[in-house]
This record gives structure tokens, sequence and C-alpha cells, in this order.
């Protein structure tokens, strides 16, 4: 259907200008937009998301980093009468220029009134989302991906499936982050549609039953959506300039019309753009005059071939330039070209790819010195560019481009020259056996891209031989992002290669060259481990022609070391086990996830997709970046657009500085003359605009005074020094065990104060901190906030506006991910948005942008510990204790609860005696809360480290350390008290024996010590892990009302996270009433609807945290089934004497006919004999160690968990997977780094790398056991959302046992004897840290034993 819109844009609702003859049009879901009046500065998102209803675009980043935001953009070629469609990141893409445009969003694909469409079902039926913010961007990224694979000239696919392959498929959503759901189910989703996927490769769905695999898929249809709608093909596009006040976009159609353009207003500030992808690394907070749109100049935008170079358009996309680089057909100039293409492949995303220019990449490294992967390849085969500065064209080799001062505003690069090879001018050796060579390397966390390299290197040589001897007639070495202004090519090394026969000696000078040349300047990060990488590729490149004649040695030029096609391959493949039970159904059905489609079609509402109401403006944060310091003033740099600045100075009378609270005290909302941390809030400035605040936050500067002021405390050390702890209440502080003397006596060996390091996490969920408050009469407010702890919100703000709990209405429907983080740390956001609504009379909402969200966030408590352990010689543990510094920051938070999490996870083995002391320091660093397994998951890892340690030291298999050192039942009671419950409930010796079968541990042992054998520069770790982790259950409450027409509404006191809790509720509730057993109770399922939490209709909500809040919810909302049962059941009775069967619909009827009450509230409190109870699962995890780059490719991961009787199969599954999958993110990847006063640093996706698709196991498989009938527990069932995340730990032993291996391999060639001491490895394993360990400079040692055999 089409539409027909005419809007008027404008940023700020209040300022309208006059319309311009010049008007912008595009479609979105194929209705009509036309503009008049448009802020050139305005992107597509913040257009999407506030001017139209199409709100599925995710604002995630705002920096091209997570695809939240992705869109289809189809354009339409008139002469080639074609419609080229792509993804692209919405919150980069400039709306100007998307005149003539058709955007598809996921809300253009289906949805629930009108069908979803086949993508949105089976993102629900193979249980694809958890919270489902990230759902409608991973659709449309796959959306794409099938429209352009049906334009491929390959055979048509069988009917319902589409021309993409597997490979193809998993790899279209690389570019899009999940926080949710380990990726497993999303890659099942799409490799569903490829036409060669093998049916019997997909995962646990709703569309087939496991024993009757006969495909049921939701149909596809690759012809059911038009891209690009019939009524913009005949638009007339003629725009040439657009503009609203004093800002002006201009498109210019010629090169003349550019230079008039350029030279017209000389002072005006001008912005050249393309694809505007620049702002993502380069954030802009200036307004500019003038922006010029290159990509509709002709002779900017053509690629030519000719017989000896190529030449490229400085506006054509990274894209295009890959497909005509794959295109070229050229003998040797081909392969390289090929080559530079795959390399191409790699830099960013697929979306910022397909509008990011050739030519913006470079002008950023020229000018602004962006570690570019274009530049580094582009200038080891001697490319040239032209460049016009006014009317003069200057045509340059890259390297002087590069080189000059930077290019001014107003110089334009017009095209990129890669020359084709020329045959090799030989000055050496004979002619006819000269070869050219060409490798390029890139080392960075993901293989796909989407993340910049460490370092980057392009190599091209021409090589001849003359008898067994290769010599080198000319080679390009260059290098490139390690911390350097630009690429540079290592001269030094190439004079020195040049002419010389190449021998092992000769290649060691060399490496020794290239090491010293490779020099990252100072202040950059890992500088020892980028210039060992630059030695590594280099031996990559040359070594295999030592000793071995050319046309032999490297065959088809490839790498010996690397291998494109391994780096990326994905998940291979993955399988699922399950264990469901009948008994209570629907309970323990694997249902699909309450509200899934309406996630993937968009409909589902966020808080920021609830509309603003009329007269809403917006906040944002301004925080400290002094860690201790007097806060003298706050000034903002304009006041335009600002409404107002909330500080301490604004409570009402009576209102307290408060913006979170737990039982352990109160944290401030601002800081008051003082400021305690980095990251701390100061002020909330208000503004038309959230781009508008956000711009004001981020220029306002803060006057800070330290005089006279004690230094900050930043290091635990300090905190000790200073004696600056935080109190542990008595009632949680845990007790010992045993009688450490005495076990340290029995000991045979002993470690005394071995010392670990544990970092922090970030949350990084993909909805940041959000809240909207809008004033009611009377004195009341109320606030939509996306946060676990709706009940404690109410409190906060009722305190700090000094109003009754009762005029504080909190409202919580979905919250975009949370895992802790939007427990105490969402408080203050919906605090300061009450706050400001309060003083301003109006509402107040604010959507917390990335940077500011990692800044203030906290996130988990990095510690220190120290363990002394005794030990037998056969492994035994006698002894162990534990001294723990927890950085707990700046307030309380919830950090006493720190040791009796650890202490209750610690425990897993039976140490003999356990002893401790835990420090809660309180230090200058932003409040660390609670995160995902808090403490717990450190604590898991310790005790894991110190079974290493021992079986180390001992040179025992670490695995026999384990098993001597696992519980007995006896032993368990003693450690775990109640908590162990009956003996048929310790579960984990079965477990652990299980796994040992269905992973084949033994047969992979022994492939892995074969292959370690036969591999010099790769090795593997296999290691198998146990997990305990205790929960307990809070009361919680619940209320079930029937509606007249038979429909149920139900109340929890949870709030659903993604972690699938209305689901289980809802199958709960179908079960308890289903005890009336009415005719076709089957269907109560579909009659039921979870909603929203709302403070004044549930009170006493309480905390959505500890993995066990779904259980309890479930159990209140029994309660109050059972009590309607017992209401309902007479009269079904009677009607059943009357008329036989009664129907539900009919039962309801005559209950209301009759004044039943049919609406029942429950609190349920559990036990306190019963409320705690442990949770058992246990992991093995295979990786390999690149020992050249310390890539760690994680190839295996089997799990099997004990769910008791799961409450709902697929939905645990997904807690299962997305847990271990953020765990591997802790222990592998995330780095959440802060400079010296502690501000974060790591502020965002260009930093903080959590894990994608290209980094989880190659192949996954979870069991889910049933372990039968738990008296005390909720219908027999148990945890999930948590302990699965401490089975990561696996991963990173794994990746410990393959550095071992190097490490021995290494000593080797030193001439030493025996194997490796114990080290211990760092906390995230990442690629330098892994390096490190393998040795910086193994390539050296291993090139002198060559030399001394
Ligand atoms: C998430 C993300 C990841 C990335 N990862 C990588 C990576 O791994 N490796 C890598 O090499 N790059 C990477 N990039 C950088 C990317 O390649 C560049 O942002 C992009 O190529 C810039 O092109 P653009 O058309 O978007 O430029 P724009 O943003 O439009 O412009 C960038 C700058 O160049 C100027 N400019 C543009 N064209 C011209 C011209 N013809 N003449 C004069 N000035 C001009 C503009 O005025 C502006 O100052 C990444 C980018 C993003 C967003
Ligand atoms: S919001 Fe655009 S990519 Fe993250
Ligand atoms: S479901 Fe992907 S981020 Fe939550």
């Amino acid at each position: 259907m089409e539409h027909n819109n005419t809007v008027q844009l404008i940023t700020t609702p209040t300022k309208i200008i006059k319309s311009q003859n010049q008007k912008l049009v595009f479609a979105v879901n194929g209705e009509r937009f036309e503009l008049s009046n448009v802020d050139p500065s305005t992107t597509l998102l913040q257009f999407l998301r506030s001017h139209t209803r199409f709100k599925s675009v995710k604002l995630g980043c705002g920096e091209g980093g997570c695809g939240a935001c992705n869109v289809l953009l189809s354009k339409f070629d008139t002469n080639l009468k074609q419609i080229e469609d792509y993804i692209a990141n919405s919150c980069l893409t400039l709306l100007c220029s998307i005149n003539g445009c058709s955007i598809t969003t996921t809300e253009g694909l289906g949805n629930s009134k009108d069908g979803f469409h086949s993508i949105h079902q089976r993102f629900a039926g193979f249980h694809a989302t958890q919270c489902g913010f990230c759902t409608p961007g991973m659709c449309v990224s796959l959306f794409s991906a099938l429209v352009n694979a049906e334009k491929t000239e390959r055979p048509e696919a069988t009917l319902g499936f589409s021309k993409l392959t597997v490979s193809e498929a998993e790899k279209s959503i690389s570019g899009n982050l999940c926080r949710c759901t380990g990726y497993r189910p999303i890659a099942d989703v799409c490799k569903s549609f490829a036409g060669d996927v093998d049916m019997e490769d997909l995962g646990l769905n709703s569309f087939w039953k496991r024993d009757a695999k006969l495909p049921k898929l939701p149909f596809y249809d690759s012809k059911q959506i038009c891209t690009y709608p019939e009524f913009l093909k005949n638009e007339d596009f003629g725009l040439d300039s657009i503009n609203y006040q004093n800002a002006y976009w201009h498109s210019p159609m010629s090169m003349d019309e550019l230079g008039s353009v350029l030279l017209d207003e000389k002072s005006l500030k001008v912005k050249l753009v393309v694809g505007n992808t620049g702002i993502s690394y380069y954030k802009e907070y200036e307004k500019y005059d003038k922006y010029i749109d290159l990509r509709f100049i002709p002779e900017l935008s053509v690629i030519k071939i000719s017989s000896s170079c190529i030449d490229i358009g400085a506006t054509v996309s990274i894209s295009k330039v890959i497909s005509a680089l794959k295109d070229v057909e050229a003998d040797e100039s081909g392969i390289v070209l090929k080559k530079i293409a795959l390399h191409f492949e790699k830099i960013a995303t697929e979306a910022v790819r397909n509008v990011a220019s050739i030519g913006g990449n470079l002008v950023m490294a020229q000018r602004q010195n962006f570690p570019s992967d274009i530049a580094t390849v582009l200038l080891a085969v001697k490319t040239k560019v032209t460049i016009l500065k006014g009317v003069k064209k200057e045509i340059i080799t890259l390297e002087d481009f590069l080189e000059r001062p930077s290019l001014d505003s107003k110089s334009v690069l017009v095209s990129v020259h890669i020359p084709f090879s020329e045959q090799p001018n030989n000055g050496y050796s004979n002619i006819s056996k000269t070869k050219r060579l060409f490798e390029t390397y890139r080392a960075s966390p993901r293989p796909l891209g989407n993340a910049l390299p460490y370092l980057n290197a392009a190599f091209l040589a021409d090589v001849s031989s003359c008898d067994s001897d290769v010599i080198i007639d000319n080679i390009q070495l260059a290098f490139g992002s390690f911390g350097v202004k630009h690429v540079v090519r290592a001269s030094e090394v190439e004079n020195y290669l040049v002419g010389k026969p190449l021998t092992v000696s000769v290649l060691s000078q060399s490496l020794k060259l290239a090491r010293r040349f490779v020099s990252p300047e100072d202040g950059t990060s890992h500088p020892a481990y980028r210039s060992s990488l630059a030695v590594d590729y280099l031996f990559d490149f040359l070594y295999p022609l030592v000793d071995s004649k050319v046309n032999s040695s490297r065959g088809n030029n490839s790498s010996l070391i690397y291998n494109d096609c391994e780096r990326t391959m994905l998940l291979s493949s993955a399988k699922q086990v399950i264990e469901s039970s009948h008994e209570h159904y629907p309970v323990g059905e694997p249902i699909v996830k309450s509200g899934a489609a309406i996630q993937a079609s968009g409909e589902a509402v966020f808080v920021d997709d609830i509309p603003s109401p009329l007269n809403c403006v917006y906040g944002a944060f301004i925080y400290s970046t002094k860690p201790l310091a007097r806060v003298k003033s706050v000034n903002l740099k304009s006041e335009e657009d600002v409404i107002g600045l909330v500080s301490y100075k604004d409570f009402p009378e009576g209102g307290d500085n408060v913006g979170a609270k737990t039982i352990f005290g109160p944290e401030p909302l601002f800081a008051n003359d003082l400021t305690e941390c980095t990251g701390q809030r100061i002020a909330f400035v208000v503004a038309d605009t959230q781009k508008n605040a956000d711009m004001a936050a981020d220029m306002s500067i803060v006057d800070y005074d330290i005089m006279n002021l004690e230094p900050p405390i930043l290091t635990v050390e300090q905190a000790v020094e200073k004696s600056s702890f935080f109190e542990v209440p008595s009632f949680i502080y845990p007790s010992q065990i045993g009688d450490f003397s005495k076990g340290m006596a029995e000991s045979d060996h002993q470690i005394h104060s071995a010392e670990i390091r544990l970092p922090s996490q970030y949350y990084f969920y993909m909805e940041t901190q959000t809240a909207l408050a809008v004033p009611d009469e009377d004195n009341c407010i109320v606030v939509y906030s996306s946060i676990q702890v709706p009940e404690y919100a109410q409190s906060v703000i009722a305190r700090c506006l000094n109003i009754p709990e009762h005029n504080v209405r909190v409202i919580t429907r979905r919250v975009g991910g949370g895992f802790g983080g939007k427990a105490l740390k969402a408080m203050p956001i919906a605090t300061a948005c009450a706050l400001a609504a309060y003083k301003l009379r109006r509402p107040v909402r604010t959507y917390v942008n990335r940077k500011t969200d990692m800044i203030m966030a906290g996130g988990r408590h990095p510690m220190k510990i120290n363990y002394t352990v005794g030990f037998k010689s056969n492994g035994k543990i006698t002894a162990l204790h534990l001294d723990v510094l927890v950085n707990a920051g700046m307030s309380t938070d919830i950090s006493p609860i720190l040791p009796s999490n650890m202490i209750g996870t610690l425990k897993k083995y039976n140490f003999g005696a356990l002893s401790f002391d835990f420090k809660i320091c309180k230090t200058n660093h932003s409040s660390k809360s609670a995160m995902r397994g808090p403490g717990e998951v450190q604590a898991s890892y310790i005790a894991e480290a110190v079974i290493e340690h021992i079986a180390s030291v001992l040179n025992i298999d670490v695995g026999l350390i384990r098993e001597i050192n696992f519980h007995d039942f006896d032993s368990l009671k003693l450690f775990y008290g109640v908590s162990a419950g009956e003996p048929l409930e310790y579960t984990l010796p079965t477990i652990w024996d299980k796994l040992m079968t269905s992973s084949n541990f033994d047969y992979r042992v022994e492939m892995v010590n074969e292959f370690n054998r036969c591999n010099i520069w790769r090795k593997k770790g296999l290691s198998r892990v146990p997990m305990l982790h205790e929960v307990s259950l809070r009361a919680t409450p619940g209320k079930v009302s029937i509606l007249r027409d038979g429909s149920i509404v139900v109340e929890v006191g949870g709030i659903e996270l993604g972690q699938g809790l209305w689901t289980k509720v809802k199958q709960m509730t179908a079960y308890g009433l289903s005890a009336v057993r009415c005719d076709g109770s089957d269907g109560l399922l579909e009659k039921v609807r979870v909603v929203q939490a709302d403070t004044l209709s549930m009170v006493q909500g309480g905390f959505t945290a500890g993995s066990t809040t779904s259980e309890a919810s479930c159990e209140a909302v029994r309660i109050c089934c059972n009590v309607l049962v017992e209401r309902l059941k007479p009269i079904k009775e009677k009607l059943e004497e009357r008329m036989g069967s009664v129907k539900w619909e009919v039962l309801i009827m005559q209950a209301n006919g009759q004044s039943v009450n049919l609406s029942a509230s429950s609190y349920f409190v559990p036990e306190f004999m019963d409320m705690r109870y442990i949770n058992y699962g246990a992991a093995v995890s295979e990786v390999e160690v690149n020992l050249l780059t310390g890539e760690t490719k994680i190839l295996q991961a089997d799990i099997i968990y004990d769910c008791g009787q799961s409450l709902n199969p697929a939905v645990d599954l997904g807690q299962i997977e997305g847990a271990f999958v953020q765990g591997i993110g802790f222990f592998m990847l995330e780095e959440y780094l802060t400079n010296s006063d502690g501000l974060v640093v790591a502020d965002g996706t260009w930093t903080y790398k959590i894990p994608t698709i290209d980094t989880i196991p190659s192949q996954l498989n979870v069991q889910i056991v049933n372990s039968g009938p738990h008296k005390k527990r909720v219908l027999s069932s148990k945890a999930s959302g948590e302990p699965p995340l401490l089975l990561a730990s696996s991963v990173h032993c794994a990746t410990r046992a393959a550095i071992k291996e190097a490490r021995n391999q290494l000593r080797s060639w030193k001439g030493l004897e025996g194997s490796d001491s114990f080290f211990q490895l760092d906390v995230p394993a990442t690629m330098p840290v892994v390096k490190t360990l393998c040795g910086l400079d193994s390539v050296d040692f291993y090139l002198q034993s060559l030399l001394s055999t």
C-alpha cells in the first residue's frame, strides 16, 4: 500500500523555518516522505525514531559498531532499471543523503496485524530472541542477505529456501551484536533459509519435534517484499541543496559545481561528506554551516580499469571496491587484487562498508591519523592518488599524500590509482624464474573484522631462484595501525633484504631490524606485542622461501600459518539435548518465548519507544572526570537549546540527595561540592532534544579544585594503607570451615601467597539506561524505567522529592538487557528524570548514550586475591586461605554481599579447611555493582586457578587433581549445610562422568596431544571444569485475574529482562488454572497475558536478580491459581452435573454471574530452610592458540547443566548458552580499561569487544539434564540465569593448557630441560596476553634453534 507523508523535519519542535523549494523525497516501508526543511546533521535514525512510527531501529551504540539500527537501503538505477539493496547503519547515515531511496525496517517485513514475515516467525520459533533489543537489526541484516542472494545468478533454490549459502547466512549477522543469546540460535535462523542447509544441523525449535524432523518451517517467499516502491521510480530527485536555519546541504553534480560551491563561501565551516561513517570514530559536537555531498560527481564515483591500473573514484564504497577488485582478471595482478579485496572484507562491518568510501578512509588516515587498513594495503602496492586543491589537480604517491600536512577542509581527494604488477624487474638473477609474492595481515580480536587491528601489514615481493637460493629482487613492506601517525614502509628492512639470497641468518637479521623499526609511539597499548606481530608476519611471509625454491615452496602464494578459509569459519555445528518433563503440562514444554515475534517485527515497546508526551524535554548527565575534587562550577559552552540544569542544589525542601539504595545504604544522586570518583553524576542538563542535551553535556566545562585534598584512593593497596573499607554486616559474612593451621600441618606441599588479579566487566546491555518521567496531578509522578528493581526506584524517588511513595508510580514493561546493571544503576537515571520533571513541571526523559553509560556504569567488581594452599603429594588439598581485596568503588551498592557470594561458589571443591579474609575497599572509583554471577564467577575461577597451580607444581594431570578434591555428599553437607539438600540431589559426579563420555574426552585428549606434536605455530588445549553455584529464593508477589471473556491477566514482582520470566509465568498460570479441569484447558496458555510491572498495582516487587526470580514469580502465581481454582471448583462441579463437560468460558461466565472474586493475589515467602540450593553443571572446552598472533579460537564447547525439571527447556537453553558466551567475554575478550584517574576509556564499541558470532565456539553442544523430582523446589525446577556463566572458565583453562604447550616448545628451542613452571594467565586472555606468554620472541628462538642444528 502506498501512503503520502509530507513531513517538515526539524530537530527542535519549537522552531519552524519557512519551507524552501528544494525537497527531500524517500520512502520508509512503502510510505512516501517529503521533507523541505532538514537540519543536515540529522541522522536517519534520529528521524525514524522521533518523526515516524518506525521505532524498530534501535540505538545501541551510535557508532556503527552494533547493528541495532540497521536498515535496508534501496536505490533505483534509472539507466540500468535495477534496484540496489544494501544494509546501512541508520545511526551514521545522514537523512539528506537518502534522497530518492527507499528504507525497509523490520516493520516493513510484517507485523502482528497483517501477519509476520517468515524471518520474524523463525526468530521466535528458534528461540532466538531474549531481551529482543538486537532482534530488529538482526532481522534486517538477514533480510538484506536474502534479497541480495536472489539477485545472483545461482540456480533457483528449492521452494521456500533462498539462494543464500549456509556460510553466507551466518556471516550476514557478523556486524550485529547480541548480549543475550550467545548467537547460536540466531545462526540457526539464518541457516534455516540457506539453500544448502542440512535440516539436521538446525537446533531446537518449535517447528518440529526432535524425533520427527519433518521440515515445517514458516514459508519463505523471496518475492513477498517489494523493497523499492513503484511511486518512487517516477519521482524527480533534483535535490541540489536543502537547508535548515543557516545550515545547508549541497549535492553538486559535477566537478565544476563542486568547485563553485567550495569557492563560494570561504569563511563558512564546510564538511565534505560521503558515507559519513567517519563520525563514528571522530565524534563531532560542532555544527557545520555547509555539508557537501560528493557522491553524485561522476569523476569521483567511477571505477576505470585499464591495462596498467585500476582507477577508483574517491567516493566509491568499500563494498564496491571489493567487488571490482575481485572481478579483475589479470594474472598476477589479479591475485594481488583479490588478496586486497579479501583484506578489505575485514574492514568494519558490511553495513559500514556499503556506504564508507575508500577516499573517506584515506582522508581520515591522512588528516587525523586514523589507523587505516586501506592505507597500509595500498601503500605496499605503490598506489597513487589524485587530489584537487582549488582548481589545481595533482597526482602523487600515497606515501607523499600521507606525509603531507593535513588536507584542508576544501581540498578534495579525487581518485585512487592501483597499478597492476609490472613484470618483476630482475636485477640480480635469472628472469624466467621470478615470482611475485603478496600477502596482507591484520591481527584483530574479531576474525571477521568489526575491530581495529593491533597491527596491519602488507608485503609485496619479487623473488627469483638461482640454483638453490631464493633472491629477493624487490620488496615493499608496509606496516600500519601499530601506534604511528600513519602507515610506514620499513625501508631499512627492505634495503637489507634486496639482492640477498634468503637464508635463515638473513631472515633472522631482517626480523631484528623489523622489530626495531616497528616501534609504537609512547602511550600506545601493548607496544612489545605490536612489534612482535611485525616480526612474526614477516617471518610468515619469508620463512617458506628459506631453503626452498620459489616455484615449489609457495605454490599458490598462500600463507603457511594463516588460512583465510579457516580463519573465517564460523559456528560449524551445535547440538542441544533436552530432557523435559510433561508432568506439569504446559510447564516443562519448550514453548516459544512470550512476545518473541513482536520483538522481531519491532512492535515490542521499550522505554525509549514510548512516544514523547507533549512538552517533553530531554536530559543528559554531566559526570566527573576527576577521582576526588571539589566542584567549583559547571559551565555550559552554549545555553542555546538548553532548558535547565539540575544538580544537588535542586532537591525540593525535605528531599534527600539520594539516587540509589540497598539495605547497606544509599548512594547520592549528584556529587555535592565534592566529587568522589570519575563518572560520578555532577548535574543533569535538560534540552529540547536528546541530541542537544548530549552535546551540551559533552561540551560542558566543570571547574575542579583539588587544593588541600588528600590524594584519591585508586588501588586496593592504597585502600588497605588508609583502612578505607566498607563494613560487611556479620549476619552475611560467611563462616570459615575447619582448622586452617591443622590443614596446613597435614600437607606435603604448600604454595604461599600466590596472587591473582581479576578485572571489571561492563554489562553491555544493548539498551542503555533510560527513563521517562511524567508529572501527574496532585504532586504525583509516573516514571517509565528500564529497571530490574522498580520498587526501590519508587522509594528512592519519593525520598528525593520528599513525597509519599504512593505518589510515585514506576512502570517497567520490558528491559533491553540488564545482567545486574539495571538494578541499582538504573535508579539514579529514573530519579534524575523525576527530579528534573518535578522541577520543570514537564515530562523529562533520557536515553543515556553509550559512552556516558560505560563511564558511569561501574560494572563487575575488580579484585586482588592472594591464596595460600596446602596439599598432599597426590593433589588432595588440606587447607586453603584466601585474602581478597575487593575494589568496591565509592559507595556500598551491593558490595557487602561479595564475601558470601564468593565463598558459596568457591566451596565447589573440598578444600579440607577453608579460611579467608575479605576487605571491601572503598576507593575513588565509580561504585561497582552486581553483574551476572557477582563474585561467583570470580570465585569459581579462583578455585580452578588453585587447582591448576597444584597440578603444575606436582606435574599431575589437572583432571585428576580436580577429581581427588571433589566433594562426597558428607563434605558437601559440611561445606554447604542445608543447601546441599538430599544425597540424590548432588548430581555433579554424574554430570562429570556423563560429560566425559558425551564429549569423547579421552579420545580428544589424544587428538590434542597428537596435534601439538605435529604443529609448531598452533597449539591446542582441552579442559573440563565443574560448576557449583548456590542460589537463594526471595519473597515475591503475584496476582492472577480472570476477565469476563475468560482471558487471564497476570502481574508478578519479577521483571522480564529477556530471561523468559513472562513465558515461564504464563506456563505456570496455565498449569495452575488447568486444575479446574474444564473442557479444553489445553488452550489456557493462549489466554494468559503477563503485564508490565507497576509499583502502585503490585507492591513489594523486590529485586529481579540472583537467577531465582522466575521460579519465585511462578510460585507466587501458582498460589494465586490454587486460590482461584478453589473458588471455581464448586461452580464447575455443579455445572458438570447439569451439562456434562464444562467449557472454560462458560465456567467464567457463571462465576461472574455468581459474583465470585476472580482475582487473587499472593506473596510467596520461601521457607527459610528451603530457600537456598545448589546448581550443578560442567563444561569441556577445546581451544586452539595461534602462537604468532596470540589469537585463540574456541573449537568446541560441551556443556551439561542440571535444570532439575526445567520449567521451559528452550528458555533455560537460551540462558545457558547466553551466559556461557557472556562468560567468554569476561575471560577472553572484554577489557574495561580506565586511565590513571579511573576514568573509563574503553567507552564504546571501538574499544570494548563483546563476543560476536565469529568468536563463539565453532561447535557448541549443550545438554540439559532433568535430575528428577526435587521436593523443595518450584515444581522440581532449578535456576539457569547466572550459574552457566561460570562454566566459561573452561575456555580460559583450555587456553592455559595450550599456552603451556607453547612454553614447553619454547623452552626446548632455548635448550632448557623439563617443562615450564606455573604461570598466571590474566583475565581476559586477550591476544596480547596470550602471545606474551607464548613468547614475544618465539620466532627468534626458533630460528636460532635452526641455526644451531
Ligand atoms: C564501525 C566502523 C569500523 C571501522 N573499521 C575499520 C577498519 O577496521 N579498518 C579501516 O581501515 N577502516 C575502518 N573504518 C573506517 C572506515 O573505513 C571509514 O570510516 C570510511 O571509509 C570513511 O568513509 P566515508 O565515506 O564514510 O567518509 P565520511 O565520513 O563521509 O568522511 C570522512 C572524512 O573525510 C572527508 N572526506 C571524505 N571524502 C573526501 C574526499 N573525497 N576528499 C576530501 N575529503 C573527504 C570528510 O570531510 C570527513 O572529514 C571503520 C569505520 C566504522 C564506522
Ligand atoms: S546504533 Fe547504529 S550500529 Fe549501533
Ligand atoms: S536478545 Fe540480543 S541483545 Fe538481547
